[in-house]
């Protein structure tokens, strides 16, 4: 089998984090959220993925992943000049895919069991497709499904954001297809948003007489298409974290819960950490500085006199003012918050190279 992730898209839901690359490079517990799709392909023993990347820096996602070896997978990188819709990505992939069954894995979301089990179904199957679907609350944000009240094991319809639906059975991002859907996809119209739906193209495929079937999801299931989706899944991989005994043993800090801490971070004394909590390496986390639970902060960065909890720090990141109270906040990459006071526990979106001087 082959495994494609989608890594192209809009981002504008995630502006200001997306101004300087592409969401799904966005980290949750200090990992890139496309390297979770990656791992999980990996993981079923597919080495040969092809990343479609879109216009929203895709040197980036190259530079990161690279010829994928240190992944241990091989990497076929795939442009997609417009976000023209997730079957039309698809569709860029025929070459690639040549005669194999693949897995399709949108590049935001996360799922927390492995594919191992539906993968074994699907490989071993005469299905042409295979959706897997889990319980929501808010189903008009995705596609649906809709199952036969007679055979519980057959899919009726499956509609992209319905306004009204009558089904609560989301359809994740992870598709297990066949060359079959290539055919399929050049027989599609963009829909009502202009794109060339992936659900439009299950429904076409079971229109025409093919054999698809669905698994539900056990465990959560996260598509990050806002800030808040984005910190509400670092909270849900956050929860699944270890301990690092070793630095407790040597560091004499103070700590409670599961807490994973980078090689050559320092916490100072009179600092209280609670997690869960992941802290990346080279990190100096200073006087007066409570974290947690679930934060994560990522390599270098700077901590001084802070309180902050549910909230993403990136790379490089640098806090140093007289007291700063952060809650359900994302900060980008190479950002510094100096000066002054935020005394209320409050929450800041920051992109990339922001300087907040309070
Ligand atoms: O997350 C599951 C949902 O994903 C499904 O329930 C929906 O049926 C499916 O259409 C999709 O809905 P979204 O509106 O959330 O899709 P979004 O535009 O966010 O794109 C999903 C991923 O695919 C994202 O990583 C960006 C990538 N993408 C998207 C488009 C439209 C591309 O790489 N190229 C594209 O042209």
């Amino acid at each position: 089998m082959k495994g494609i992730i989608l890594h192209g898209g809009h981002g504008t839901r995630l502006l200001p984090l997306t101004h300087t690359g592409p969401k799904q490079l966005l980290p949750i517990a200090n990992k890139p959220m496309s390297q979770y799709a990656l791992e999980d392909l990996r993981n079923v023993g597919i080495h040969d993925i092809a990343i479609v990347i879109g216009d929203i820096y895709p040197e980036k996602v190259k530079e990161y992943y690279s010829d994928g070896k240190q992944f241990g997978v091989n990497i076929t990188y795939i442009y997609q000049e417009k976000p023209k819709g997730i079957s039309h990505a698809i569709r860029l992939c025929k070459e690639f895919v040549g005669d194999d069954k693949f897995i399709v894995y949108l590049g935001d979301n996360v799922l927390r069991k492995s594919l191992t089990d539906y993968t074994k179904k699907f490989s071993s199957s005469g299905l042409d497709a295979m959706i897997l679907l889990c319980e929501v609350d808010n189903p008009s944000k995705f596609g649906v499904a809709y199952i036969d009240k007679e055979d519980s094991m057959k899919i009726k319809s499956i509609i992209e954001k319905p306004k009204n639906p009558t089904s609560n059975l989301a359809v994740i991002g992870v598709y297990f297809l066949t060359p079959k859907i290539f055919d399929i996809i050049d027989d599609l119209k963009p829909s009502s948003r202009g794109e060339l739906e992936i659900t439009d193209a299950l429904q076409l495929l079971m229109d025409k007489g093919n054999k698809i079937t669905y698994d539900t999801v056990t465990g959560w299931w996260k598509d990050t298409g806002t800030p808040e989706d984005i910190i509400h899944a670092n909270r849900l991989v956050l929860d699944s974290i270890g301990t690092d005994e070793q630095f407790l043993a040597e560091k004499d800090v103070s700590i409670k819960g599961n807490i994973i801490i980078g090689n050559n971070t320092d916490v100072s004394h009179g600092s209280s950490i609670i997690g869960p909590a992941i802290i990346g390496k080279n990190c100096k986390i200073g006087r007066n500085v409570r974290l947690g639970p679930y934060v994560s902060i990522g390599d270098n960065c700077t901590l001084e006199n802070c309180n902050i909890e549910n909230s993403i720090i990136m790379q490089n990141c640098k806090i140093d003012a007289k007291e700063v109270n952060l809650s359900s906040s994302i900060i980008s990459h190479n950002s510094q918050i100096d000066g002054g006071t935020i005394s209320k526990k409050s929450q800041l979106l920051l992109g990339e190279r922001t300087h907040l001087k309070l």
